[in-house]
């Protein structure tokens, strides 16, 4: 691929004369007309005009290295990549290759276009149809204390719903402990693992469901599953690696953060995309299920629930609890007139 060709392309407006590209990328016609032929072949969206010349309209959508790295903003979250075809799992892949290099850099990330076993939290499976959506893990090298390990889901959740707001302007929210909802619906799931034979190295999955029609989800998922372009206006698809770059800038602000333990700010603004307090919820926690009303909700302390029917209040921890719903709001008690 001629990626001077891209680059010079990319810095143009208007058509470019094919004499001006012969000229600057000392090309011959031949040549010039072959490398044009091969972008469109790799996915770019060239327009060709006899008189005016070549245009470049759009990138593939497809995750090339030298396009997730053009103007990506970040010093270590996606300086290195590793992307794939299809793996079973980014995750595992991310934790091979951690264990067959111990000096893989902090902030590596591992794409793949399709999984054929992604997992998700508690044993579940992780749908990720080929070329749908970003299915990615960043492996996280640092030292976070244990009773804040909760901070690297909830910190990602808020880079995700923060870039989501910012970037997409679609009214992201997070859902504890670890699913970001468009309008009430789950748009992306944030599974982060560690393993005791690796202190201080974890690694961050991330599903996020971009160009999904709702039939691209299985049957079972319709109702409660979206993705981005489900939920823009006109339903317009969104080139994933554009949707990349930023995701990942963001997950390095919150990371940069975590690395200096702003434990208070991160909550705070976590917080603000949290949108659970005095809803009626149920949860489930060692096969038994609890209802109540949302009294506190914290990124590392857990869910503080008001148990209906008593006067108790009690928290849950992140990891302890499966099926967090939203329950119908309770009807106002009737009073004898
Ligand atoms: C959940 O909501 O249960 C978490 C889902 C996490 C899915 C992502 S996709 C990329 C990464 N690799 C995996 O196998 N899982 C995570």
């Amino acid at each position: 691929m001629n990626l001077e060709l891209i680059a010079y392309l990319k810095k143009q407006s208007q058509f470019t004369p094919l004499p001006e590209l012969e000229e600057k990328l000392e090309l011959g016609r031949d040549q010039l007309f072959s490398d044009v032929e091969a972008l469109i072949e790799q996915g770019y969206s060239i327009e060709f005009h006899p008189y005016l010349g070549v245009k470049l309209l759009d990138i593939p959508d497809r995750l090339l290295k030298h396009e997730i790295r053009d103007d990506l903003n970040t010093r270590h979250v996606g300086r290195k990549l590793q992307i794939f075809d299809q793996v079973s799992s980014t995750n595992e892949t991310a934790w091979e290759l951690i264990e067959a290099d111990p000096k893989l850099k902090d902030g590596t990330v591992v794409l793949a276009e399709s999984q054929t076993r992604g997992r998700g939290r508690m044993g579940r499976e992780w749908h990720s149809a080929k070329g749908a959506g970003l299915w990615l893990s960043v492996v996280l090298k640092t030292s976070v204390p244990p009773d804040k390990l909760a901070f690297l889901t909830g910190g990602a959740a808020l880079a995700i719903a923060n870039m989501l707001q910012q970037f997409i302007h679609l009214p992201a929210e997070i859902k504890w402990p670890n699913d970001i909802l468009i309008r009430g619906r789950k748009v992306c799931g944030i599974l982060v693992e560690a393993r005791s034979s690796q202190p201080d190295v974890y690694v961050l999955g991330i599903g996020l469901n971009v160009n999904q029609a709702r039939t691209d989800f299985p049957e079972s998922l319709r109702e409660t599953a979206t993705s981005l372009r489900l939920e823009r206006p006109g339903a317009r698809t969104l080139n994933r690696v554009r949707v990349l770059r930023p995701l990942l800038f963001y997950l390095e602000r919150v990371y940069l953060q975590i690395k200096k333990k702003k434990w208070d700010r991160l909550a705070e603004a976590w917080s603000e995309f949290v949108h659970m307090g005095g809803k009626q919820v149920s949860l489930e926690q060692g096969g038994q299920e609890y209802q109540g009303t949302v009294v506190k909700v914290h990124p590392s302390d857990g869910i503080t629930l008001k148990l209906a029917g008593s006067d108790e209040q009690r928290t849950f921890a992140a990891e302890s609890v499966t099926n967090v719903r939203e329950l119908p709001a309770a009807e106002p008690e009737q009073v004898e007139p």
